[in-house]
């Protein structure tokens, strides 16, 4: 783990009860930060912060969707009435739903926009008001993939979705720029999680390590590194970008057989 000291700094995460989500809220919790940490799983959000708990970080669970604005403003009001203030945004939910473009039924195009873009639109809108209220400055992560910069069978609108995440910190990391707060995207390439093991019949791991350059699948602490340098002070003069965490998958076109 990278050392970064996040002491009294306070961050919000959506769907982090497991996978990337919760490495980063594990990260920053044992770095110092108090960490308001979301899901739409009950069990799995209280098993999350009890987990915190015991290995000595501060957390508290919003169970809820977070696509819901009552859930996001719940969030920001539990950092700010806990303890005392917001400094770090992690828009980190995301659902993938898979299917071909010409048979895509319209009710899972809904809900996909909703959970990957209207959730992470209006968490970065609610913390950057609560930032630019306490006048602290304060920083916006959003999480994007690999699938919004370039094709991948089945996933049409997920990728549209993450391509729109992109834009999103480009242009919030201006806007929000005269309130020093910044705005990045992460973009995870295949990436072992609870959930993306049980992808292609079991066979997720292998499938990646063959496909990608480097010859591995990311890990959730490589995901998780990411974040925390786009937390820390060091990162300060980084704004409006999308960091690209793929082993050099994206770099590379199918080679001629
Ligand atoms: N895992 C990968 O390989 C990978 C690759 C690229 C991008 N991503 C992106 O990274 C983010 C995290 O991915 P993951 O694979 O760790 O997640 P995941 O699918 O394992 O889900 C993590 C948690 O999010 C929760 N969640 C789902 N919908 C929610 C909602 N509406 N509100 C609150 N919580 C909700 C789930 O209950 C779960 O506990 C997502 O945005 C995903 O699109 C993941």
């Amino acid at each position: 783990m990278i050392q970064f000291s996040f002491e009294c700094k306070v961050a919000i995460i959506t769907g982090a009860a497991i996978g990337i989500g919760f490495e980063i809220a594990k990260q920053l919790a044992l770095s110092g930060a108090a960490v308001v940490l979301n899901d739409v799983d009950e069990t799995a959000a209280n098993k999350a912060v009890q987990l915190l708990h015991k290995a000595g970080g501060k957390c508290i669970a919003v169970v809820g969707d977070s696509s819901d604005l009552a859930v996001i403003q719940q969030m920001i009001d539990t950092a700010v009435e806990k303890f005392g203030r917001l400094d770090f945004a992690i828009a980190n939910a995301g659902i993938t739903t898979f299917g071909g473009f010409l048979d895509y039924p319209i009710e899972r195009f809904q809900q996909l926009i909703k959970v990957n873009l209207q959730g992470t639109f209006f968490l970065a809108q609610q913390a950057a008001k609560q930032m630019i209220q306490q006048k602290t400055g304060g920083r916006i992560i959003l999480m994007s993939s690999v699938t919004g910069h370039t094709f991948h069978p089945d996933l049409t609108t997920y990728g549209m979705s993450k391509a729109a995440i992109i834009f999103l910190a480009k242009t919030l990391g201006v806007e929000l720029a005269k309130h020093q707060i910044t705005v990045n995207a992460i973009s995870p390439g295949a990436t072992l999680t609870e959930r993306t093991i049980e992808l292609e019949a079991g066979n997720y791991k292998k499938t990646w390590e063959r496909t990608t350059p480097n010859g591995k699948c990311a890990t959730t602490a490589d995901i998780a590194h990411t974040a925390l340098f786009l937390l820390a002070d060091a990162s300060s003069h980084i704004t409006s970008q999308t960091i690209v965490v793929d082993g050099g998958w994206t770099a590379m076109s199918p080679p001629p057989v």
